[in-house]
């Protein structure tokens, strides 16, 4: 019998199918249930059984290598039909790359990291909903501050007040609780504001909030942090000048401008004709905010800023719609 095996083994190897009608004959030959693998199944029930324990594996071997072997042709005529594995048919249409890539937002975000880090800063989290306290009272908001209302603000509760945070300041003043000075990090994240969505304005933007605080920590410091982050971001010629401004949480403060990166200063669309554009709000910490997150307020000092992805995203590639960021059309997305 063992012979027989042999025999039927060299028939499959040498078989070649050039047509489904040779496949098929080669199917019912050693495949189907009247094969001559079969038969030999039939014949090995009444096999004595010394010889069971070397026939039983060489039988199941050959069963497997018909079914192989017919795979095979059947996969060998179907590539025959489209022209063979290897070849390619340039009439066919193309088939399109559908990979996807970084949105803008997270682009420019990555790359504000990028900078920030190599100046010292690490990178923390804070939570998108929070507290009155986090997000108002401790940095040094007043009870009637307009921010604080319905307008402005969504409420996820009301008294105690939970709230979408309006800005990333929140993460300061978690972070100011469970670590003490020295510390410089940037926060970056999603913040949520009552607005009725047009090309200027979104219910939800992002932002990254830094924070500085140390022994002799300086205006100087928040200057020239937000100088070399405006060269890296923007291009080596860009200037910074400082507007006084104000914040609650801050004193004194200031508005960041660079000078306008599109037309040099001269004046343009871009910059409104002042040569100048508006990347950050800023200020040394307000003594208050800093006692509210217990750091003396006589041996530390800290600087901290605010900027918006979405406004750094739009005068870095001339956009002028902030919708474009959260409609996901390919036609936009694919540009990045
Ligand atoms: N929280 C401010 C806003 O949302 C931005 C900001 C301004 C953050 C000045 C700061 C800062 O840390 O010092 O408009």
């Amino acid at each position: 019998m063992l012979d027989r095996i042999d025999s039927v083994l060299a028939e499959i190897d040498s078989f070649v199918a050039s047509s489904s009608k040779e496949v098929e004959d080669f199917r019912l030959r050693f495949v189907s249930k009247k094969s001559v693998i079969n038969d030999l199944f039939e014949e090995f029930k009444s096999v004595p059984s010394e010889q069971k324990r070397e026939l039983g594996p060489a039988l199941n071997r050959l069963k497997n290598q018909a079914q192989q072997k017919l795979n095979e042709l059947s996969n060998g005529l179907t590539a025959k039909a489209t022209g063979g594995n290897d070849k390619i048919d340039v009439t066919l249409p193309p088939i399109y790359n559908s990979e996807g890539s970084i949105h803008p937002i997270s682009q420019t975000k990555n790359r504000i990291i990028e900078i920030f880090e190599r100046q010292g800063f690490n990178v923390e989290d804070g939570p998108e909903i929070d507290n009155d306290w986090n997000n108002f009272t401790a940095l040094n908001f007043p009870e009637n501050h307009p921010a604080r209302e319905m307008q402005d603000t969504y409420f996820v509760e009301k008294n105690p007040d939970i709230v979408l945070r309006t800005h990333t300041s929140n993460v300061q003043i978690r972070l100011m609780n469970k670590k003490k000075p020295p510390i410089r990090s940037i926060m970056p994240g999603r913040v949520y504001r009552n607005e009725a969505i047009s090309a200027r304005a979104h219910c939800f933007f992002h932002q990254v909030e830094g924070l500085c605080v140390g022994e002799n920590i300086s205006f100087k410091d928040l200057k020239n942090t937000l100088y070399y982050f405006s060269r890296e971001m923007f291009g080596k010629d860009t200037k910074i000048r400082l507007r006084p401004s104000y914040f609650p949480f801050t004193e004194p403060s200031a508005e960041i401008d660079i000078s306008c990166f599109i037309c040099g200063g001269s004046g343009c669309k871009v910059c409104k004709k002042s040569g100048w554009v508006e990347i950050a709000g800023s200020g040394m910490v307000d003594p208050n905010v800093l006692e509210n997150c217990g750091i003396d307020s006589t041996k530390y000092s800290g600087f901290a800023f605010g900027m918006g992805i979405e406004r750094i995203t739009m005068l870095k590639y001339e956009l002028d719609d902030l919708r474009l960021f959260s409609e996901n059309d390919l036609r936009f997305l694919k540009q990045f």
